[in-house]
């Protein structure tokens, strides 16, 4: 399934730690960071903030930001840190996005993007992608969609991710906007089939494996995000389903793979629950999910935890899960 199923950014959830465990559960999917912004790179700690472990491949980078001279100097430091794909964030809503002129306000302003684009496509071999809305606030159309996409692909964009919503600026909440203005997938669906020659990949509210399905008869791939971060198995089943050479994991065998990476991580001075609070859901929708979902948030974040806690967590389950 690679290269056709991607697990959306994420912010605060898709952090490295999380990425590793979703690519024990599915070798084939393609990851993407939480958004970056180009201001944190060129001031914070880019090392850190770029930081993943080489199993995490394919991994794109999701970027943010609207000055084409720090995105390229971003987009370099990430091609240069390995990554597959650069991404740039053209559809949160959020206020700080907002006031910093990037995320999905950008939409009316394309030639913005599409220098942005430019700049930092000249100097490195990586792609570089578009994650966007199909509108905001009163221009949900077509031809507003079509205006978007039609200058970034001038530019040389060949991929874009669209989130089948608008996103309303004013007055709802970054959730809200995922959940609020209604999904409309023919609108993906019409812009891919007017561009044939684009890759179009679909996100917004898939969570079933048929739906991956039907979706990928229409465009070039699927995005999932809460459904991969709060049932994260669905990435495993969906892995083996279109893979069927993949075997299906065993739950309780990809904790135990776990082990190693979180003591390692606990070595260099990471905190147990800053890892385990990705692997909750991992037997949501079986027998002793909730016995699992507690012993992990009740012991994860005591003094001096290890991954002991992981084991007794195991042992507090049916033996069945
Ligand atoms: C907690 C959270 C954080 C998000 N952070 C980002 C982000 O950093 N960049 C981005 O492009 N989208 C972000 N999104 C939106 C998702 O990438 C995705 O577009 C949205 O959740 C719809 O997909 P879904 O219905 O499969 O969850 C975020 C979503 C959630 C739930």
């Amino acid at each position: 399934m690679k290269n056709k199923i991607y697990v959306a950014p994420m912010m605060d959830w898709t952090d490295r730690h999380c990425r590793y465990f979703m690519r024990l559960l599915s070798p084939g999917v393609f990851l993407y960071t939480e958004m970056v912004t180009a201001n944190a790179l060129h001031f914070g700690d880019a090392e850190s903030l770029l930081r993943y472990d080489d199993s995490e491949h394919p991994v794109a980078v999701q970027l943010g930001g609207s000055d084409p001279v720090l995105m390229a100097e971003a987009a370099a430091r990430a091609a240069s840190s390995g990554y597959d794909e650069i991404n740039i964030n053209v559809g949160c809503p959020s206020d700080r996005v907002q006031s910093g002129q990037f995320g999905a306000c950008l939409m009316a302003q394309p030639d913005i993007v599409a220098d942005c684009y430019s700049a930092m496509r000249s100097g490195i071999d990586i792609p570089v992608t578009v994650k966007t809305r199909i509108g905001i606030d009163d221009h949900d159309s077509d031809e507003f969609l079509t205006r978007f996409v039609d200058t970034l692909s001038a530019a040389g964009c060949r991929k874009f991710i669209v989130h089948a919503r608008i996103a309303i600026l004013d007055g709802l909440s970054p959730k809200e906007n995922r959940t609020v203005p209604p999904l409309n997938y023919d609108r993906v669906y019409r812009l891919k089939e007017a561009n044939p020659g684009l890759e179009i990949v679909l996100n917004g509210g898939i969570s079933e494996i048929g739906h991956v399905e039907d979706v990928l008869k229409r465009v070039d791939g699927a995005m999932i995000g809460r459904q991969a971060y709060h049932h994260p198995y669905f990435l495993a089943e969906l892995e083996h389903h279109m893979n069927p050479q993949v075997p299906l994991p065993g739950r309780r065998d990809v904790v135990e793979q776990m082990l190693p990476y979180i003591k390692r991580e606990l070595a260099q001075g990471e905190r147990l629950g800053r890892i385990t609070r990705h692997m909750v859901g991992l037997f949501a929708g079986i027998p002793g999910a909730r016995a699992w979902r507690r012993y992990i948030s009740e012991n994860a974040y005591r003094d001096g935890a290890g991954t002991e806690v992981l084991l007794e967590a195991l042992d507090a389950m049916p033996v069945a899960a």
